[in-house]
């Protein structure tokens, strides 16, 4: 452990940590993030999806030093600025419905989620919301009270909250792999509810619910049956939007255009930024009601506008689908020698690796998954777990990684299972690092 990590582990407290190894950064380049020490480890997690271009892209560096050196205000509250208005043009002109939406900005995942929450009860005046079981829609009261992740259990839920199991090819509901079970499980919910439903969260793929990619046509069934009952369809793609599953907006993949989009991470390119796109009908239902000082802030907004043009001009997200296949046939191959690998999916650079302890019965491998990861840390490869078993590898590089930079991290891994499996990781380690 290095000593800036120890002075971490005495300054900071562990409210908002979520460690699974003793990481300490200094400095970041493209792909790598570097240690004190000289020692730059391939980051597969792009800080969760966040450094959406790497570390130090210069498009965004030069677009954040000008926009700080004369900065337009730094809010969209009582004054309009030039960077966030537009940002938000080219969001609303990047969006395929074309009617009368908005946009509105935040600085996280989970202020924006939080606001559609709000925003839609009231401008509707219904209270249900319909949600999944291992979404992750954000860590703020509003945010959690829609989310069914288990790692917020304890926290309290909107009245009104309708839980549904996330459509898991690998784990399906009522063994039905086609999701048409969970739609049926929906319709019949939406019969018996004395509450009318506002909006229904969706994920297009369940991230830290464990990387899943629902089955072919599911999200647009369940897309016609919430409109049939005049519910507003929240696409949540904080994580999972802006190119990284192969097309700009995920949803593309599904045949359905949401009415809410809700953007974060990787818009800002490692900045906190987030945004809303929906219709005006929700945006405009009243003044002073979601905001926070700093939002629209427009060195934040410069670098979204930086993202953008870099996804759009070196054609990020063609490139994601190609490199998420060769990391996906990477782990294919890992898989015949590693009996620990369960299933490999994913979309672009957005890919899941379920590890079980045996295959047949599909049990979790809760505790490998998380050696896993210490030791890839330890041979120089940044990468979590999700799941509600913590049981999934979850790789959201940044988009620009070299192919290259993706062989050498397989390597890395290979050799990481390979040390797993062969119990020369001491159960020891993980004591201080619970992840989650
Ligand atoms: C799908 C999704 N929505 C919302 C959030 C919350 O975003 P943030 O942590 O930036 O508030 C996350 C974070 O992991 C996420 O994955």
């Amino acid at each position: 452990m290095t000593d800036l990590y120890a002075r971490d582990e005495k300054a900071i407290g562990t409210l908002q940590k979520l460690r699974f190894f003793p990481l300490a950064a200094t400095g970041g380049e493209g792909s790598r993030l570097i240690e004190r020490n000289g020692r730059r480890l391939i980051d597969l997690s792009a800080t969760w999806g966040a450094a959406s271009l790497g570390y130090g892209h210069p498009a965004v560096a030069k677009a954040v030093s000008a926009a700080v050196a004369s900065p337009a205000g730094a809010s969209i509250l009582s004054a309009s600025n030039e960077p966030a208005v537009a940002l938000a043009e080219r969001l609303l002109q990047s969006f395929p419905a074309k009617g009368d939406q908005k946009v509105w900005f935040g600085h996280s995942g989970s202020d924006a989620n939080e606001t559609v929450f709000r925003a839609v009860t009231k401008a509707t005046g219904r209270k249900g919301i319909i949600a999944f079981a291992g979404a992750y829609h954000g860590c703020t009261t509003g945010s959690m009270a829609v989310s069914g992740h288990s790692v917020q259990a304890d926290a309290q839920k909107a009245d009104g909250l309708i839980l549904l199991p996330y459509p898991d090819p690998y784990r399906p509901y009522q063994g039905d792999p086609s999701g048409d079970a969970v739609l049926a499980l929906l319709k019949e919910r939406l019969q018996n509810t004395s509450e009318p439903v506002a909006a229904a969260f969706i994920e297009p793929i369940q991230s830290d619910g464990g990387l899943i990619v629902p089955p072919e046509g599911f999200l647009r069934k369940f897309a016609e049956i919430c409109r049939e009952h005049q519910i507003l369809i929240v696409c949540d793609e904080v994580k999972v939007g802006l190119g990284r599953t192969g097309k700009l907006h995920c949803f593309e993949h599904e045949g359905f255009v949401p009415d809410i989009l809700t953007l974060g991470k990787g818009l800002g390119g490692g900045l906190p930024l987030s945004a809303v796109i929906a219709p005006a009908s929700i945006l405009d239902c009243a003044s002073a009601f979601a905001m926070q000082t700093l939002h629209g802030n427009p060195v934040c907004c410069s670098a979204g506008l930086a993202v953008l043009d870099t996804i759009e001009g070196e054609s990020l997200a063609d490139a994601a689908e190609r490199k998420g296949e060769r990391l996906r046939e990477g782990f294919r191959q890992l898989a015949a020698r590693h009996p620990l690998i369960g299933d490999v999916r994913g979309r672009g650079l957005a890919c899941g690796v379920e590890l079980v302890s045996d295959r047949e019965t599909r049990t979790p491998a809760k505790r490998e998954t998380a050696k896993l990861v210490y030791r890839a840390y330890e041979l120089g490869v940044v990468l979590y777990y999700v799941g509600m078993n913590s049981n999934v590898l979850e790789l959201t590089p940044p988009l620009t990684i070299s192919e290259a930079e993706i062989d050498d991290a397989l390597a890395v891994l290979d050799q990481a299972f390979e040390d797993v499996e062969q119990a020369r990781v001491d159960e020891g380690v993980l004591g201080r690092f619970a992840g989650w």
